[in-house]
This record gives C-alpha cells, sequence and structure tokens, in this order.
C-alpha cells in the first residue's frame, strides 16, 4: 500500500501543475503542530522562490484548488506559507481498514529484495558472554528481523572469535593441569577421545587462569605466554592433536553459548567463525600481491587504504605481520572472500563495537579497492557504544567485576518476578515464564530505544518499571488490549461479526487511526537508516495514542453494538501493530501482567 505522505502528495500533483507549478516543488511532512493540523505542505516556500512570487499567495492559489478534495476535511494557507491538511475522517479509516486486511498493515516490501548479510553477537568461544556482547546481539537481531520483514533475503551470521589466543592459552594451561592427556604425547598414533576433557564450567575457569598466567610480568608469565603462541601457531597450522582440542573447545562452548543466545531470543541462521575463513587467506594474499595492492612495510605486508578528501588519517591496512601471521583484518577480508562466494550478498551489515570503527574502514576500503565486493555493495559498519552504569563506567557486577549476562538477565528475572507476585494479575503457572518475557523488555527496550551508535546507562529499576518510556510499559498496553479483547470474546462468543473501523468522531479516535497509518514509512526509515530506535519511539506513540483512546471511550460499556464492535477492530489491529514491532525488535508480550 502507498504510504499516506504520498497519497497526499498525488493528491496535490494536479493542483501544482494545474496553476503552473512544476510538480518536483511538492514536500508533504507530518505535521509538527498537531495542535494546528495533521500533515503539513511546504511546497508553496520552495517554488516561491523559483517563481519569484510570495509564498503565502502561491499557497492560497493551490488550496483553492484543493478545497473540494474528499481527501482533506480541512486545507488551508497560513503564513508564511504552509499549507496545513487534515484528513477526511472517512477517507482514513478507508485507509485503516485497507491496513487490517493487509499481511503487513500496509507495508510495501522491497521492490527489488537483496540478499544481506548481518554480522553480529561476535562472541569470542571459551570466554563466557558478558555484557559486552549483549549490544551486538540485540541490536543485531533487530536488524536482521526488520531486513527480513523488509522482504530481503537475510543472513545472520554470528562471526565467531574462534582463532585466537585464547585457544593457545587453554591449550597450554590444560598441558599444565593434565601433562598425561594424550594430546600431549607425540608419540600418540590412535584416535583421540570423543569425551572432552573438561566441562563447560571447568573450561570457564581455566581461560580467565590462563589468560591472567599470561598476563604476568614474570619470567613465568612471559614463559606460559610464548608457549600458548607457539600451541596457537601450530592449531592454526593444522596441529592434529592442538585440532583436536580445539574441537573439544568448540563443542563445549558452543552448546552454551547457544543456550545463552536462545535465553535471550536471538537466533543465527549461520554459527561461523574466524577459523572458516582461514582456507581463503593464502588466496587472499597471493590476489592482493598480484593486483599489486599489497607492498612490504618494516617486514609486513600491507594495503593503503587513505583517500582523497578523508577527513582525518587512515593508515594502511596490516594483511600479515612480519613474523608471517596473518590478523583479524586479514580474517575479515577472508570472510568476506567466502561470503561473495556462497551468497553474493548486495549489502553486509556489521554490529560491532564502535571502538572497532578504524578496522572496518580499513578491511570495507580493501574489499573495494581489491574487487573482492562490488563497487556498488553497501558495506554497512552499525558501531554501537558502551552500556554504562548508573555510578559511570561500563556496567559491571556490585564487587566490579565482569558482568556475564546470565547473572544480569537472571537478576532482571528476579526483579520481574517479585514485582508480577505483588500485582497479583499472573496465574501461578505462568509466573516463570511471565517473568521471564518481561524480563526481556528491559534488556533490549532499554538498549535498542537509544540510537545505537550512543552509549546509555542501564537503569534497572527504570528498565523494569511499567511505566514512563520502557519496554515493560508498552507490554502492559498490549496485556491491557489482549484483556479487553478476551473480555468482549466472553461477552460475545468468538464469532461476533465483525465491523469496520468507523471514521473517527473524537479526536482521541483519529489520533489512534493517525498514527496507525505510520506503520509503514517506520519500518522503511528504520531499515534505510539501520534505526531500529525509530520503532521504539513508534511504539511509544502508538501505545499512548492507544491509551488516551482508552481513556476517552468506553469499550466493554459501550451499549452501541455496532460502535462497539468498531472499536474493536481498531484496538486489534492496534495490538496487531504493537505486536509486529514488538517482535521486529525481539521481544514479545506475555498474556497476563
Ligand atoms: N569477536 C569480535 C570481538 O569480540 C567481534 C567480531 C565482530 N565481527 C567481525 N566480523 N569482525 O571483538
Amino acid at each position: 500500500m502507498k504510504k499516506i505522505v504520498d497519497l497526499i502528495i498525488e493528491e496535490l500533483k494536479p493542483a501544482f501543475t494545474g496553476c503552473g507549478y512544476d510538480e518536483k516543488f511538492i514536500r508533504v511532512t507530518l505535521s509538527n503542530r498537531p495542535d494546528l493540523c495533521e500533515y503539513q505542505c511546504n511546497g508553496a516556500m520552495a517554488a516561491a522562490k523559483a517563481y519569484k512570487k510570495k509564498p503565502i499567495d502561491i499557497a492560497n492559489e493551490l488550496v483553492e484548488q484543493l478545497k473540494d478534495s474528499s481527501m482533506f476535511s480541512e486545507i488551508n494557507a497560513v503564513m508564511p506559507g504552509f499549507i496545513n491538511i487534515r484528513l477526511n475522517p472517512e477517507y482514513l479509516a478507508g485507509y485503516v481498514n485497507r491496513m487490517a486486511s493487509d499481511e503487513k498493515y500496509g507495508l510495501e516490501e522491497a521492490k527489488d529484495p537483496e540478499t544481506i548479510i548481518v554480522d553480529y553477537g561476535g562472541a569470542n568461544v571459551a570466554k563466557p558472554l558478558h555484557v559486552g556482547h549483549l549490544r551486538a546481539a540485540v541490536i543485531g537481531e533487530s536488524i536482521k528481523r526488520i531486513c527480513r520483514y523488509m522482504g530481503h533475503k537475510t543472513i545472520g551470521d554470528v562471526h565467531l572469535g574462534d582463532w585466537g589466543l585464547q585457544m593457545g592459552l587453554i591449550i597450554e594451561e590444560l598441558h599444565d593441569r593434565q601433562p598425561e592427556l594424550v594430546y600431549f604425547d607425540e608419540t600418540f598414533q590412535g584416535e583421540y577421545p570423543e569425551e572432552a576433557p573438561f566441562t563447560i564450567s571447568e573450561l570457564e575457569e581455566i581461560y580467565p587462569t590462563a589468560s591472567a598466567k599470561a598476563k604476568e610480568k614474570t619470567e613465568a608469565g612471559e614463559a606460559f605466554k610464548e608457549r600458548a603462541q607457539e600451541a596457537t601457531f601450530k592449531l592454526q597450522n593444522g596441529y592434529k592433536p592442538y585440532r583436536a582440542i580445539w574441537n573439544h573447545i568448540m563443542n563445549v562452548s558452543l552448546a552454551d553459548l547457544k543456550k545463552n543466545y536462545d535465553n535471550l531470543k536471538v537466533y543465527f541462521d549461520l554459527w561461523k567463525g574466524e577459523s572458516d575463513a582461514q582456507p581463503y587467506i593464502p588466496g587472499l594474499i597471493n590476489d592482493l600481491i598480484e593486483k599489486g595492492l599489497a607492498y612490504e612495510s618494516e617486514g609486513a605486508l600491507v594495503v593503503d587504504v587513505a583517500q582523497e578528501g578523508d577527513a582525518k588519517e587512515y593508515p594502511p591496512c596490516i594483511v600479515r605481520k612480519s613474523d608471517g601471521a596473518s590478523l583479524y583484518a586479514t580474517s575479515d577480508l577472508a570472510t568476506i572472500i567466502e561470503r561473495e562466494k556462497e551468497y553474493q550478498p548486495e549489502r553486509y551489515i556489521y554490529v560491532v563495537d564502535k571502538r572497532q570503527e578504524l578496522h572496518f574502514v580499513q578491511v570495507f576500503r580493501v574489499a573495494k579497492k581489491a574487487g573482492i565486493v562490488k563497487e556498488d555493495t553497501q558495506m554497512i559498519f552499525l558501531g554501537f557504544g558502551t552500556m554504562n552504569s548508573k555510578e559511570g563506567g561500563p556496567f559491571k557486577t556490585r564487587d566490579g567485576g565482569v558482568m556475564r549476562l546470565e547473572q544480569l538477565i537472571r537478576d532482571i528475572n528476579g526483579e520481574v518476578y517479585k514485582k508480577i507476585q505483588e500485582k497479583q494479575k499472573v496465574p501461578e503457572n505462568e509466573m516463570e515464564c511471565t517473568a521471564e518475557i518481561i524480563g526481556l523488555a528491559p534488556l533490549k527496550y532499554g538498549d535498542l530505544s537509544n540510537q545505537a551508535t550512543k552509549d546509555y546507562v542501564f537503569a534497572v529499576e527504570r528498565f523494569i518499571s511499567f511505566e514512563g518510556n520502557t519496554g515493560p510499559h508498552i507490554q502492559y498496553m498490549i496485556v491491557r488490549i489482549k484483556s479487553i479483547l478476551e473480555k468482549y470474546e466472553e461477552l460475545k462468543g468468538k464469532d461476533a461479526e465483525r465491523q469496520p473501523i468507523r471514521p473517527a468522531q473524537s479526536v482521541s479516535e483519529k489520533e489512534l487511526q493517525l498514527e496507525l497509518c505510520r506503520f509503514g514509512e517506520i519500518i522503511e526509515t528504520a531499515f534505510a537508516e539501520t534505526a531500529p530506535h525509530k520503532i521504539c519511539q513508534y511504539m511509544a506513540d502508538l501505545a499512548d495514542a492507544f491509551n488516551n483512546f482508552y481513556l476517552e471511550n468506553k469499550i466493554i460499556a459501550e451499549e452501541d453494538a455496532c460502535k462497539q464492535a468498531s472499536f474493536i477492530s481498531l484496538i486489534t489491529l492496534t495490538k496487531e501493530i504493537l505486536d509486529t514491532c514488538m517482535d521486529l525488535l525481539g521481544m514479545e508480550s506475555p498474556e497476563h501482567m
């Protein structure tokens, strides 16, 4: 379905051309003075310059042509030359009814569906998920869902950090603890055991211990680090026993990661990692050399990425260190080669901490320069800011440690549980599941309602509140609608006759309809600008509009059956759109709260 704004533009066109003005001057926007009008056209201002007339004279001329249009209930020219518009309630209701019967509520899907890779999550294997990974997961999941809803073929890839020094550290720590394991017996010829020599909780303890050891500024610390580097090198060069340990680490760690992401309702299509890109590295390096792009600098192999007009300095991208080892950028470039081979995406969206921006600018530029991706492939870096605590600084546990994601989720669910227990609206057998559904709202809405690039303060008490601009508040509004619909069904039975949404007869009724109309436009913008916060804002506005309507109208007590049924249709559509937005952000609404 066409957007209301575009339909208004179409209605204005004949007036513009009829008066001798070029239609390119037409501008229509939602009014920023809802007290005066609903939509606004400021085309007369732009036309005034070109035709050397007073804007108000042009506006008056246009309004004269449009005053009989059945689309508007009010259209007038105001100084200095705006045209204020109110929609005819009949017209608006017609539009809203068409939305209600459209599968995507009037959203126009992408005309040329793209293949899009969303690279998000980015967990590092063998290291527990902590709150630092929360934003990547929450924002990325929402972006993936928005792309998909727009009709694009969208592939979400977790892109694990599974190839770095952490692997060597674990191997050597294991070596120290259990030197008798067959992996450390160079003469061993048999099959390696299927069972991992550690559990997830052991693994979670092994890594930090090893990492701390390697950071010690002592001879022993230095030696340990060197051994870990050596082990990493051996692993990366295919040394069988270490590959076997690596497989164990992957299996144990992945099962745990999946469980954690599941709890967050974050689902990846691909569970690839840096290790998968390794086979493409030799070809990549050769290609960069052959194309004359890579050259030696202080023993390392580098590619220039600086471009004319750069506002800041972009140092060359190092693709091979002087000791022959590859780096983060090498592995990201090799991953792009793999993705091009498998999917030929038109668009890549990376959802990663904004401190990695330079890295991605370098990688994107090398990928374009070397023709790894097409000239017009869109390479988008969505860098997010830090989640801070109220006391300032990154969010931590009470004693200052790194907050585990599992712990944070458990804490929040606990708080929510207490709250719904007090309110006594949730049946006993739904309590736990409801607490989990509500618990995700502070985490996700609290994050997504901010522009991703900005840092934000994670204020648990505020985010958890059922009032204000919070996720639970919106859930609460949806639950309210559900309960009205339930009561209505009890009253009238399941098959009560449906009525179309009637032309609005009060301000709150009309405002709710006007809000509903914006859905398609909001989703389009959220996609085009990779900006889930626009959906949050919209949900909050829509929930507000519903609440005003609810406070001003009786629904269940309404005596006029026809009017009542129309209200039911109106709030049903409201609920469906709110639920759809929720889903696009990776949340749900409970049955009771
Ligand atoms: N594992 C990385 C980290 O924790 C994030 C990976 C982001 N994605 C990528 N393609 N580099 O910093």
